[in-house]
């Protein structure tokens, strides 16, 4: 779990990409007796006030899971209260990504968005396209496995032969081919699992978790994982230090 914030990082030390499931909306409104609806509302407050905090201390990339596969599963009132949230938060909050020069992404399967909300995405994706201080990818139907399985789909239409497949070229089939890996990756409302977000691309991203429920992130929060981030030694899988002798390699 996170400290408090003791230093802030370098600019070196900044992550280009932070990934976060943001999670403990229905919890901070139970909480406070209120819908579970008002929470998923603040935490759309949340996410913009953390977008702009990420821009300011230059992260590039910013991907967050606002609706996953398995969310069809909750009461059929909430599912459409995340719906109905994504033309307000459109509406409400377009300007301000312009302003800032957020240039917004949605990843996630769309078969089965109704069509106003698909236009709605649309409409963000189009109106920010230009933007280059920051990009924020929401991921909306969105599951790490999905995201694999329509990759190799795209890459088998596409004519790649099971020879060519590689690492790098699935890479390019995957949703979030437009950002690189993330360095970071966080999530809110104490529960210390990955569920099933961006499976492919956290390979090697730092894992951090916090108790603060989601729309109670603030920018403490946020400076607290990217202090605690600047401590971690990454060595995607190498050693630090050259050996002082080689020795041939035995396979
Ligand atoms: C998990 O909290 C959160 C979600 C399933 C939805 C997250 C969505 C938002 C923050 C809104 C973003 C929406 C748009 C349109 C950008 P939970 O409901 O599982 O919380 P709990 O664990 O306390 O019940």
């Amino acid at each position: 779990m996170l400290d408090s914030v003791s230093a802030l990082p370098n600019a070196s030390e900044v992550p280009r990409h932070i990934a976060i499931v943001m999670d403990g909306n229905g919890r901070w409104a139970k909480s406070r007796f209120k819908p579970r609806f008002l929470g998923h509302k603040q935490g759309v407050d949340t996410l913009v006030n953390t977008v702009l905090a990420c821009a300011d201390r230059g992260v590039e990339y910013l991907t967050v899971f606002a609706f996953s596969s398995e969310n069809w599963k909750r009461p059929n009132d909430e599912v459409s209260g995340l719906m109905s949230l994504v033309l307000l938060a459109v509406s409400k909050y377009l300007g301000v990504m312009n302003k800032n020069g957020v240039r917004v992404r949605i990843v996630g399967d769309r078969t089965d968005i109704a069509a106003h909300v698909k236009e709605a995405w649309d409409h963000a994706e189009s109106g920010t396209q230009h933007n280059t201080r920051i990009t924020l990818s929401v991921a909306f139907n969105y599951g790490g496995r999905w995201d694999v399985v329509q990759a190799c789909q795209r890459a088998i239409r596409a004519g790649i032969s099971a020879d060519d497949l590689d690492e790098a070229t699935l890479s390019r089939f995957m949703a979030l081919s437009h950002a690189p890996d993330p360095d970071l990756f966080i999530r809110t409302g104490g529960e210390v699992r990955i569920s099933n977000f961006l499976l492919w691309q956290t390979a090697y991203s730092e894992l951090c978790f916090s108790d603060c429920l989601w729309p109670e992130f603030g920018e403490a929060e946020l400076d607290a994982a990217l202090a605690e981030y600047a401590r971690r030694d990454r060595r995607f899988g190498a050693i630090k230090e050259p050996q002082a002798v080689e020795l041939p390699l035995v396979r």
